[in-house]
């Protein structure tokens, strides 16, 4: 086959897919091999891509090489590398090699899963895969799980449940209607945002949502969850749902699920807990123990597209009354309406998309190309990493640790001698983490705790290995010594 411009009608020819599929293969293959030939974050200016790309769609067919060509020399500029050893910045992450190849197929399947009959598989797979790694996160069987894009798209169906549970109405009178109650979600100080945006949506609105101060580790102070949920009682508010979270946003801060869980009990609240990030490490036994509580949650989020693997998207979210949320967002259309030869689970009926990618393919590939032995062993060397990161800078003169590190993820910053003031200490910490990051080397990210401006190195991607956590340090402390001569 010599010419790949599109044939007069039909589809890109068989054979000019099988050639240009290895080469990108290919190119993927090199790109995994050595990732740093590119800087980690993009050196992009705003507008670059824009400008690079013409204005206006093609009147005729090109090659597939010419848009291969370009994508090289105009759209990998623009990446941000987050398969980069030294991507140190928010939640580090890994589309790994069988987690790639399966989306690769499920792309070329290109299956929608919205009903069982279109595609059981889809549909089987991911009921087997949930399973497994509910299995592995020793959640009882009673948790049924469903597979959406994003762990803001899970809590927005965990609190629409919690919602649908405690004032049903709502589903045909809408919240504004008249005689249905105030309610209240509680939160921590430290819970995703993504939790309050959930608020907005689903018009519960944002006064809806109490934030709970937290302790010195960051972590929710049950004592004031109790007061707040007895407080909102006594002015008629109804309490819907607590979010509890193991490993927050900003410094992997662990709530008291198991008090949580208590309370939430006694007042018959929802309780959601929010592990998209570390809930992959309920799998390691030394770590279980963080996760006490969880199992009597009404929903649980884990997101495999963070730490366990999996190429973006794909966030799981675990519920024990998942006949709740079908009640929820059950809503069959005629042209929907099938019936099968024995009961079956159609995918569209647990949330409010109908479309659904076939994300379980790699979701299952991941965990049996690993197993659970070897996602075990990469996490404990993640974990690893991080704590030796921590024992450098509490070694370090000048240097200051924010926050425990229960998992892969250290809070510090560069504190000298006779620099006190919060402002000032403020621009050093950006200008040093701002030099490190335009180094093309590392890559990290900042949060503020207790109104500190604090850097993050976070560790999880498959290719990180000491050597890079080190140069990220020697890049720190270089920029840090750097700035005092000025
Ligand atoms: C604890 C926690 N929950 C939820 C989210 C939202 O994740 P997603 O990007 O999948 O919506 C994040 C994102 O970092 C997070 O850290």
């Amino acid at each position: 086959v010599s010419d790949d411009l599109a044939p007069p009608r039909g589809d890109m020819d068989p054979e000019v897919f099988r050639r240009e599929g290895h080469r990108i293969v290919d190119w993927l293959a090199d790109y995994f091999a050595a990732p740093e030939r590119f800087p980690v974050l993009s050196r992009a200016e705003p507008g670059d891509l824009v400008r690079a790309l013409p204005a206006h769609a093609p009147e005729s067919g090109e090659s597939f090489d010419a848009i291969f060509e370009d994508f090289k020399d105009k759209i990998v500029p623009g990446i941000t590398h987050w398969n980069h050893p030294a991507f140190f910045a928010y939640f580090s992450i890994t589309g790994s090699g069988p987690g790639v190849l399966a989306e690769m197929l499920s792309a070329g399947l290109n299956v929608q899963a919205m009903l069982w009959r279109t595609s059981p598989a889809a549909t089987e797979l991911e009921q087997v895969a949930l399973g497994w790694l509910r299995q592995l996160m020793r959640l009882p069987d009673a948790f049924e799980g469903v597979i959406y894009d994003t762990a803001s798209i899970s809590v927005l169906h965990a609190l629409a449940a919690a919602r649908e549970a405690a004032i049903p109405d709502v589903r045909t009178r809408g919240l504004a209607s008249r005689g249905l109650p105030r309610v209240r979600v509680y939160l921590s100080a430290h819970t995703h945002s993504s939790a309050d945006k959930s608020a907005i949506l689903l018009g519960l609105g944002q006064e809806a949502i109490t934030h709970i101060a937290c302790d010195g580790h960051h972590a929710m102070r049950v004592e004031l969850l109790r007061q707040a949920i007895a407080a909102d009682r006594r002015d008629g508010v109804m309490p819907l749902a607590v979010i509890a979270t193991v490993g927050t946003t900003s410094s992997t801060a662990i709530d008291p699920v198991a008090a949580i869980a208590d309370v939430c009990e006694v007042e018959r609240v929802w309780l959601h807990v929010d592990a998209a990030y570390a809930g992959v490490m309920a799998m390691v036994p030394e770590w279980q123990h963080h996760f006490r509580g969880m199992e009597r949650a009404d929903t649980v989020v884990v997101n495999p597209h963070k730490w366990l693997f999996t190429p973006f998207d794909c966030s799981v979210l675990y519920c024990r009354r998942m006949d709740v949320l079908r009640q929820a967002f059950s809503l069959v259309a005629e042209y929907l309406r099938t019936s099968e030869a024995a009961p079956v689970n159609n995918l569209m009926d647990t949330g409010i998309q109908l479309g659904r990618k076939f994300r379980a393919l790699k979701l299952w590939a991941v965990l049996r190309y690993f197993g659970a032995d070897g996602i075990r062993a990469r996490l404990q060397e993640h974990v690893a990493l991080a704590r030796a990161f921590a024992s450098w800078v509490d070694a370090a003169d000048g240097w200051e640790r924010l926050a425990p590190v229960p998992f892969s993820v250290v809070c510090f910053r560069h504190h000298p001698d006779g620099l006190d003031d919060e402002a000032a200490l403020e621009r050093h910490n950006a200008a040093i983490m701002d030099a490190v990051n335009r180094s093309g080397e590392a890559f990290l990210s900042h949060t503020k705790l207790d109104g500190k401006l604090v850097l993050r190195l976070a560790i999880g991607n498959l290719r990180t290995e000491e050597r890079h956590v080190r140069r990220a340090w020697d890049l720190l402390t270089n920029a840090a010594a750097a700035r005092q001569i000025v």
